[in-house]
């Protein structure tokens, strides 16, 4: 085997122990919904088999269905997943055998393969990458049910680095043209294609994250009662559902508390905040006297080397993730300490870009110019327009295999059981060009 097929056979192995590791449980855990917002568990279990069916071994490699009869079931446009809980899906024993089978014809394939073939699924394992993220997005998604279900033990609560490190809140992004997106990522997605130019003029960002403390002083500021740092539509949200705080956060006393898979604990103070949805993070942002930095503007501050003239793959360079570079694999159930690492900083010094909490960004999600849809419309070209934002950078629960610069995530601004925080921007003044 060369050495890409042996990476590949690896990182299958890897995301499909955490799959069966996070469905480990008692069938009616597996089988009921814990929330409209989420399919039951063992849906997503067969749903990843049966996507893994139908592009590595029907459409890359020609083999027949193994059971058709199955696909509506997981096709995931064709029943919401409020809806997922009526349909005939397979119970766990049936599922863990289907997926299983599944996977041992996929190696079959993965031995056989040609990467140097021309058709674009096969070409440099593109439809392997196709099928280890999207499992490892579907493993991400278990999790925020498990949190949504108050299920505990199901991640290793590992050691994570101390937040240490020293520095300015924000830091400065000269004007100037950048390279957004990427020609050359072999299994980056449509989405993140093609690579073009894209002109911004001078910014800050911040260094890190907003913190729980920044945060709980919105809160204690008054921020959810004062509709002028709000938009419309989060104003009305945030009355119509009685929000006050993150998700899973609780006031006793004088302190925050949150509930963290189904144990209390006080909120640490010195963590990203978490559990917020678009709206939320964008009235911070007012309320901070800035703004949600945009697509670009993230995407810049992440990756570009302005030195060298071309994107960094990660913040720090080409190296694969570490864990003393950032928080990614579900290493701990949390994010990490602000300023834990000061190693992983992006060339214009910006931190925890990648990994501990998902980023919310201005911009809707929607095509670069040139956009071509591969390998079919319902992966990106369909959630485009003015329905969804665009998140970067990936969580504590995304796995390197699915994180990078130019990698794009997209969600409804009212969402909140999704890992995610944020970070704010403004426009650099005429004074501080
Ligand atoms: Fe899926």
């Amino acid at each position: 085997m060369t050495d890409l097929k042996e990476r590949i056979a690896a990182q299958l192995t890897a995301v499909r122990d955490r799959s069966l590791g996070y469905t480990a449980a008692e069938d009616d855990l597996l089988v009921r919904q814990h929330s409209p917002l989420m399919s039951p568990l063992v849906w997503d279990l067969a749903h990843v088999g049966n996507y893994e069916e139908l592009w590595v071994l029907r459409a890359a490699a020609g083999i027949t269905p193994l059971r058709p009869e199955i696909d509506d079931i997981y096709d995931a446009f064709k029943t919401p997943r409020r809806d997922r809980p009526a349909l005939p899906f397979l119970r766990p024993a049936e599922a863990r055998d289907y997926i299983g089978g599944v996977r041992g014809r996929v190696l079959d394939v993965l031995d056989a393969v040609d990467f140097a073939d021309p058709d674009p699924l096969r070409r440099d394992g593109f439809v392997f990458g196709l099928v280890i993220q999207h499992e490892h997005q579907h493993d991400e998604t278990m999790l925020a049910t498990l949190q949504l279900a108050g299920r505990p033990g199901v991640v290793r609560d590992g050691d994570l680095p101390p937040g240490l490190s020293a520095g300015p809140e924000e830091v400065y992004v000269p004007a100037g043209e950048f390279l957004m997106g990427t020609d050359s990522l072999p299994w980056a997605y449509d989405n993140e294609r093609p690579a073009h130019r894209v002109d911004l003029p001078a910014y800050w960002i911040d260094r890190l994250p907003v913190g729980n403390a920044a945060y709980a002083a919105f809160i204690e500021d008054g921020g959810y009662h004062d509709a002028r740092w709000w938009t419309p539509e989060g104003w009305r949200w945030r009355q119509e559902n009685g929000v006050f705080a993150p998700l899973f956060w609780t006031r006793d006393g004088g302190a925050w508390w949150r509930t963290r898979f189904g144990r209390p604990e006080p909120v640490p103070m010195d963590e990203p905040v978490q559990h917020v949805c678009w709206y939320e993070a964008d009235a911070y942002a007012r309320w901070a006297g800035k703004r949600l930095p945009s697509e670009a503007e993230w995407e810049k501050a992440c990756g570009w080397d302005a030195a060298a003239g071309r994107a960094r793959p990660y913040p720090w360079g080409e190296q694969d993730p570490t864990p003393e570079l950032a928080n990614l694999g579900h290493r701990a159930a949390r994010p990490a300490p602000l300023g834990a690492y000061p190693g992983g900083a992006s060339p214009y010094g910006a931190e925890q870009m990648v990994g501990d909490v998902w980023e919310w960004t201005a911009t809707w999600f929607d095509g670069y110019p040139g956009f071509r849809a591969f390998p079919y419309r319902e992966y990106s070209e369909v959630f485009f327009g003015k329905e969804y934002r665009v998140l970067r950078g990936g969580s504590w629960a995304a796995d390197p295999a699915a994180v990078r610069t130019t990698f794009r995530n997209w969600d409804y601004p009212i969402r909140r059981q999704i890992f995610t925080g944020f970070r704010c921007a403004r426009t650099a003044t005429p004074e501080e060009r």
